[in-house]
């Protein structure tokens, strides 16, 4: 069986059923492929959308894209919520970094500053302060920092409030895998998918993650994205053990805690290079546990619901692979990293953009497909 759509898009994460949901809105045909819709890395994240607490020294450009992602989110929550009737979870709750010894409040101190030299809006808080703002951390933490403009959503009610709005808008989906992308005279057309069936497609997106990486690219193009492990736990208790989401560095190891309003708490995440390998791992239960514990002692008397593991798609520099990868008919939205589902909606209005109009945002030049394969140096000239 044969189907026609202007638009094929691989993966029905967020960021896929997002791509979905735009493209078709603005009233291009779409299939989206995924043998199981959500249950990727989508499914294993805790939400936090934390442009400025998750800031590392280096990322200056990946701050660009992560903020202007946050200031679209709540426009984006409100029409996805009108135009489907879902919630989808988004808290205007803030985001409180902890220090678990005078080391790591001296640490999250420093960043402070490189936050404030980019003009952003942290403010420091004192034992006293924090305890004021978070009364049931445990006592004798040393200080923290407070960011008012991190929030969070759930992401598998913003995957299922996804799937609806694109459905509605006219998106099909097919519960399929993909076996290979279709070529034609090395321009991608669609693709072949396990069933034997195909799509054909004036423009096929990838957004398949850290799968990504298995997909065989016409001509020289590689895709510099890998798999990083992260196992998050889902925890049940009385609501309100914490009113912001809190982030720690408890012994060196970073653990966040994302209070959901009706007392459900989502404690990750680690960070594993195992390449696909989904299993959890009971060491890495134990520690997650142990330090969520360290930070809110009330986690020994919360119900363990369970634990979800997904692959988050890596890159050597942790930002995004987004727009042309120099072969038509084919657009790259994958290795947000540690931020899918903030990027969320700044990648689905991006490729919406690039697929109506033929041109990738001008914002997007630092997160080329190509740049770190070796046909780059032919494209620079493409950028200036
Ligand atoms: N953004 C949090 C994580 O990737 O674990």
């Amino acid at each position: 069986m044969m189907r026609t759509s202007d638009v094929a898009v691989i993966g029905a994460g967020v960021i896929g059923l997002a791509v979905a949901w735009r493209a078709a809105q603005r009233d291009m045909t779409v299939t989206v492929i995924d043998p199981s819709p959500g249950s990727g890395a989508s499914s294993a994240a805790a939400g936090m959308l934390a442009p400025v607490t998750e800031l590392h020294y280096a990322e200056r450009d990946l701050l660009d894209l992560t903020l202007d992602s946050a200031a679209r989110y709540p426009e984006f929550v409100t029409e996805l919520e009108s135009a489907t009737g879902l919630d989808v979870g988004y808290r205007r709750c803030g985001t409180v970094s902890v220090g678990w010894m005078g080391s790591d409040l001296a640490a999250l101190r420093d960043l402070a500053e490189f936050q404030r030299a980019l003009a952003l809006t942290v403010e420091t808080l004192t034992a006293a302060e924090l305890r004021r703002l978070e009364p049931l951390l445990a006592p004798g933490l040393p200080g923290g920092v407070l960011v008012t403009g991190d929030h969070q959503v759930e992401p598998p009610a913003l995957v299922a409030a996804l799937r609806t709005g694109a459905t509605f808008a006219g998106a099909q989906l097919v519960e399929q895998r993909v076996a290979s992308l279709r070529v034609d005279s090395e321009t991608v057309v669609g693709v072949d998918l396990a069933d034997g069936s195909a799509i054909t497609a004036g423009e096929t997106v990838v957004a398949c993650g850290a799968w990504a990486a298995l997909l065989d690219l016409p001509g020289d193009v590689e895709l510099a994205v890998r798999p990083v492990k992260g196992q998050t736990l889902h925890l049940s208790g009385d609501p309100g053990a914490l009113s912001h989401v809190v982030r720690g560095e408890v012994r060196g190891a970073p653990v966040y805690l994302v209070p959901r309003s009706d007392g459900r708490l989502v404690i990750g995440a680690s960070s594993e290079e195992a390449g696909f390998d989904l299993r959890p791992r009971a060491g890495v239960v134990h520690d997650l546990l142990r330090d969520a514990q360290a930070l809110l002692p009330s986690v020994a008397e919360m119900e363990l619901v369970g634990v979800r593991t997904g692959l988050r798609p890596g890159t050597p520099d942790n930002s995004p692979l987004l727009g042309r990868a120099g072969v038509d008919g084919l657009v790259i939205a994958t290795g947000h990293h540690r931020n899918g589902v903030l990027l969320t909606p700044v990648t689905a209005d991006g490729v919406a953009d690039l697929l109506e109009t033929g041109t990738a945002p001008t914002a997007w030049k630092p997160f080329d497909p190509l740049r770190f394969s070796p046909v780059r140096v032919d494209r620079e000239a493409s950028w200036s």
